[in-house]
């Protein structure tokens, strides 16, 4: 069997985030899915909301110290925005809400686990979204960064690496365009315009991290959906090059190189579509990249001309998913989420950020497998028996580390997730964990996959 070695202190690690893990216990405000959930609760798989998530709030202790047994060296969490701040204007704290984020991070640290911390992962609070608009908002975005700044203040002496954003591209798909976040718009303007604030807000509060002179790195974690032509036609693969622009090219470009893609300015101005912006925060954005990224991974994009506006990003082409159809796909698909599963794609990442990104620091922030009814494979001692997470994982290492072989500099591989959480609308549908919830009595269980792990981040090598 061949085997694949990787370098020391490379990062093995998870990732989770607030809003899917902590539960609402104490918590002041409501975010956006808080809120969803409220008025909604139907709209959730088996109507089952955020309200315990996975319990981090109550089992931190005991969490960690699984995820420390699953060889997890790093791990990655977010700072809910609605948790942490008091009056959300006036950006005060809350006392019990330090206390408890204080309490996590000197937890990791004491397991040895490096935390890493977000700031937003789709749970801005929904108060700011109904008196102000939210994230069409740049007086928000002046909020945000405020809140970022308490972060750094409170936490940045024991945090090392902070991220402005989880995959900000979801907030507008799913807010602004194809309705599966509240308030569930179809606006193309506005969409184009939240993409835009995300980034200035992204790049506030790296200009307000620097300004602290804090010994860390600051960056963002971005999900990246590779295009592929769905065939070698002009039209399909003019397609996949604009749906590369807005998809990953915006953020990839303004995060690591302060500036949009031209030519996806050029598109939206003739649309006139392009988001307000004044030169100053252009000047923001220039002169706040990034000093690392953490790349998202779960699935390919197969991309198939518009069935109309075959050349343009128009506003009105948007609702139309993208031209997406996973289900054409002929792959095998990402079990239950109908993602099709292509780990090649983990090497045309790796590429291009060496050939187009000036090689940039990056970690593979995300990868994963979502699994329903994985109670299946559990076997007579309660463990669940997922092999087939464990070969998910070795295919797309495999191309990691052909990657990294040829220079890429690639720090680190993460999983989606430590232990089974809430995940927005699929509620508690799909698993993803190393470690297992039952989620009636919060009971946790490492799972095969966690002692496989372990076993690859004591050795950091493995098996094919
Ligand atoms: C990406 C997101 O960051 C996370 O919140 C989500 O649950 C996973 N993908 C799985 O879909």
């Amino acid at each position: 069997m061949p085997k694949l070695t990787f370098p020391e202190n490379f990062w093995w690690g998870a990732a989770t985030s607030g809003p899917q893990s902590e539960g609402r216990f104490h918590k002041k405000h409501a975010n956006m899915f808080d809120y969803f959930y409220e008025i909604k609760p139907e709209v959730f798989y088996k109507h089952q909301g955020p309200d315990t998530a996975s319990n981090f709030y109550n089992d931190y202790k005991e969490d960690i110290r699984l995820m420390k047994s699953a060889g997890l060296k790093v791990v990655r969490t977010s700072i809910q925005w609605s948790r942490l701040i008091d009056d959300l204007e006036k950006n005060t704290v809350n006392d019990e809400a330090v206390k408890f984020y204080n309490a996590v991070i000197d937890e990791f640290l004491a397991q040895g686990i490096t935390p890493m911390m977000n700031l937003h992962h789709f749970d801005l609070p929904v108060e700011l979204y109904h008196k102000y608009g939210g994230w069409e908002s740049k007086y928000v975005v002046d909020l945000y960064a405020g809140f970022a700044e308490q972060c750094f203040k409170l936490f940045g002496d024991r945090v090392k690496f902070w991220f402005t954003h989880n995959e900000p591209l979801v907030v507008v798909e799913g807010e602004y365009l194809f309705e599966f976040h509240y308030p569930q718009k179809v606006d193309g303007l506005a969409a184009v315009q939240v993409a835009y604030n995300l980034q200035l807000a992204s790049s506030k509060a790296i200009a307000s991290y620097r300004s602290l002179n804090l010994d860390g790195k600051i960056g963002v974690i971005l999900n990246l959906t590779p295009p592929y032509p769905a065939t070698d036609e002009k039209e399909d693969v003019r397609a996949s090059e604009i749906a590369d622009l807005w998809l990953n090219r915006l953020y990839m470009d303004a995060s690591v190189k302060g500036e949009f893609p031209q030519e996806l300015v050029e598109i939206l101005e003739g649309e006139q579509a392009l988001w307000q912006a004044t030169e100053e925060e252009l000047a923001i954005i220039k002169n706040n990249t990034v000093d690392l990224l953490g790349i998202n991974f779960y699935h390919p994009n197969r991309v198939e001309r518009p069935k109309y506006s075959p050349n343009s990003l128009a506003v009105d082409f948007m609702p139309d998913k993208f031209w997406r159809d996973y289900e054409k796909a002929s792959v095998r698909m990402n079990v239950d989420k109908g993602w099709e599963i292509y780990p090649r794609a983990v090497y045309d990442i790796a590429k291009d950020i060496q050939e187009n990104y000036g090689n940039i620091d990056w970690f593979m922030s995300e990868n994963g497998m979502g699994v329903s009814n994985e109670e299946r494979y559990m076997n007579a001692s309660g463990v669940i028996e997922d092999d087939y997470r464990i070969q998910f994982i070795k295919e797309h290492l495999y191309w990691l580390h052909q990657a990294m072989e040829e220079g890429s500099n690639c720090l680190g591989y993460h999983l989606w997730t430590p232990i089974d959480c809430w995940s927005w609308m699929n509620a508690y549908r799909n698993r993803y964990g190393l470690i297992s919830t039952n989620i009636h009595t919060q009971e946790k269980t490492l799972k095969k996959s966690a002692h496989w792990f372990k076993q690859l981040s004591d050795t950091n090598a493995f098996e094919l």
